[in-house]
């Protein structure tokens, strides 16, 4: 059965916090325990050329101007929202995307110093009208981040490698994100096991379905 209206997820985190994880867990949940219809996406990507946006920005060799950067993230946004995001949540979907516009506060912001104005100036051309209905911020101290990243298989990319301070300014900022978009953002310790945050994300995403329904 539908819902009466979209739902729009987003999670978001630092990297190692889960949140590739997170977001497939409850995708595969609401797909095999709730008949309700589900997609999962994720940014920098979603879409063909989107996709071809993300491979080009993380595996640039170039040094990217942090400008040139941001604007290929929204360019990519902008085909992914388009296309995909506003698609599905018109058709009443449940929309679960692996990081969206609070990662860009967070990394071009907060990490960049790029001007807090200029971002909203261009999202607000973008895409005026879209919010997630929820974010999950997965919250993670530098330790468990490194060990998570390193216990990994796959080749890591430019963002995989940052330094400590870094890190942490990225971390510090999705805290401060998090108080100044208080009602809409659920932060979690991601310091804890895996099934103790698949299950509060669960009950989360379970009550905004049923108001929805
Ligand atoms: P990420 O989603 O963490 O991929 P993986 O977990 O598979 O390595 O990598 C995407 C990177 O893109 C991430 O490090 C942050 C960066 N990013 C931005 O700088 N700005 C943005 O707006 C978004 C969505 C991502």
């Amino acid at each position: 059965m539908a819902l009466k209206q979209g739902l729009f997820i987003c999670f978001e985190g630092v990297e190692g916090s889960g949140k590739s994880t997170q977001s497939k867990l409850l995708y595969q949940y609401i797909k095999k325990n709730i008949s309700k219809k589900v997609i999962l996406t994720r940014e920098p990507g979603g879409t063909k050329l989107s996709e071809k946006i993300r491979n080009f920005i993380l595996n640039d060799k170039n040094n990217l101007d942090v400008v040139t950067e941001f604007l290929l993230i929204m360019a990519g946004r902008n085909e992914h929202v388009t296309k995909k995001i506003n698609y599905y949540l018109k058709k009443k979907y449940i929309v679960i995307c692996d990081r969206f516009f609070f990662s860009t506060l967070a990394y071009q912001h907060y990490l960049e110093k790029m001007n807090i104005n200029f971002i909203y100036a261009i999202q607000k051309i973008i895409y005026p009208k879209l919010y997630p209905d929820i974010t999950f911020l997965l919250d993670l101290n530098r330790l468990t981040s490194k060990i998570r990243i390193n216990k990994r298989n796959k080749k890591r990319n430019k963002f995989d490698q940052l330094s400590n301070k870094k890190f942490n300014i990225i971390r510090k900022g999705f805290l401060k994100i998090s108080k100044k978009y208080n009602k809409k953002i659920i932060k979690i310790n991601s310091n804890q096991n895996i099934s103790f945050i698949k299950k509060a994300v669960l009950n989360k995403t379970i009550e905004y379905i049923n108001a929805r329904s």
